[in-house]
């Protein structure tokens, strides 16, 4: 073959393996008013997408499958960001396992069955770090999951989500339907809840100092030692990394998505404590439980993609506190 030919075979080819444009595509994203919806929503629209589709709770109930059904075939959208869970702290997870695993199976199975069933191109699945096995070796890597024992605290969430990993991986090699799941290590920042019995660390922490600010209290106590190490990614870095992979032709299978940032509690804590502007003493409770010594997941697949987070923590926790200003003071008017 003439070699002119053949670069002109491999540069297409090279082309159509990596990425392909979405502009004027139909876009659903479930569950946009949550942190990841909402900022997967905000970035498509940023990059000029206008065909973005988006139903409330209310309009459109994901454990529904009558009224999921009748959405798909009205809609017909062609790619699905499925951001839509019920997602819970450890307090919501211990007294709520039902609700944790009936919910999210019933929407995990209703939307990646219509999806394939209505011919959708490319479906995004948000999993999670915490279905990855409790006492797996760090960095933790894709191939991971499902080797050891899951954390006992979150156990029915866990096994829906992989449930619905599972059932992605299971549709693209029976149907050939293009169902992939993105792993994001904890995620924090703009549209965070900070409900005390529904939070993650970071909205949990960041609420308990500003409301030690505004009272005047003269410290704030944090659970542990302060020596677990933690992998925290901002939601409008996964919203990008969820852009770019929607982007990518090559069918995946499932890629953790992380800052590579590892901090400690101890650290998190002066940090939020600084950007908050408390003034008080910062105790740690070495009584209370630590969890787990040290999360952080491998990187390497999407970096080697090309895809890098844009936000430091310090940065991120600048950009959040801001916005959690803004939507406390509208809150209490
Ligand atoms: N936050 C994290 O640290 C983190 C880490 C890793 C992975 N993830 C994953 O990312 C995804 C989104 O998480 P998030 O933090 O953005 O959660 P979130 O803020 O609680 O948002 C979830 C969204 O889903 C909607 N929803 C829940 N049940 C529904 C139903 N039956 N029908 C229709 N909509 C429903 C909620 O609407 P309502 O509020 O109106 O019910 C909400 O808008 C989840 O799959 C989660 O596992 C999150």
């Amino acid at each position: 073959m003439p070699r002119l030919v053949r670069l002109l075979l491999e540069a297409i080819d090279d082309m159509s393996s990596t990425i392909f444009p979405l502009q004027g595509r139909q876009v659903f994203v479930a569950g946009h008013r949550g942190m990841v919806g909402s900022a997967i929503t905000r970035r498509l629209l940023n990059e000029g997408f206008t065909d973005v589709v988006t139903r409330t709770h209310d309009e459109l109930p994901l454990d529904d499958s009558t009224a999921v059904e009748a959405f798909f075939a009205g809609e017909q959208p062609e790619y699905v960001v499925l951001a839509a869970a019920k997602v819970g702290g450890i307090v919501a997870n211990a007294t709520h396992g039902a609700d944790f695993i009936r919910e999210n199976l019933k929407i995990q199975t209703n939307v990646i069955d219509a999806a394939y069933r209505y011919g959708v191109r490319k479906l995004l699945f948000l999993g999670s770090s915490c279905i990855y096995p409790r006492d797996a070796e760090q960095p933790i890597a894709e191939n991971a999951l499902l080797t050891g024992p899951l954390e006992e605290t979150n156990l029915p969430y866990a096994i829906a989500k992989i449930a619905g990993k599972t059932m992605c991986d299971a549709y693209r090699r029976q149907y050939g339907f293009d169902a992939f799941t993105v792993m994001p290590s904890n995620v924090y920042g703009v549209g965070d809840n900070f409900d005390p019995e529904n939070s993650h660390v970071v909205a949990g922490m960041m609420r308990r100092f500003h409301d030690a600010k505004v009272a005047g209290d003269s410290r704030v106590v944090v659970w542990g030692t302060g020596s677990p190490l933690r992998e925290l990614i901002d939601a409008d870095d996964l919203a990008d990394a969820c852009v770019f992979l929607l982007r990518r032709c090559d069918d995946g299978g499932m890629i953790n998505v992380g800052s590579g940032e590892e901090i400690s509690i101890r650290d998190l804590a002066l940090l939020m404590k600084s950007i908050v502007g408390f003034q008080g003493r910062v105790e740690f409770d070495s009584t209370r439980p630590d969890g787990t010594p040290r999360k952080i997941m491998d990187n390497t697949a999407i970096r080697t993609l090309g895809w890098r987070p844009a936000l430091s923590i310090d940065a991120g926790l600048r950009k959040m506190y801001a916005w959690f200003l803004k939507s406390d003071t509208l809150r209490l008017n």
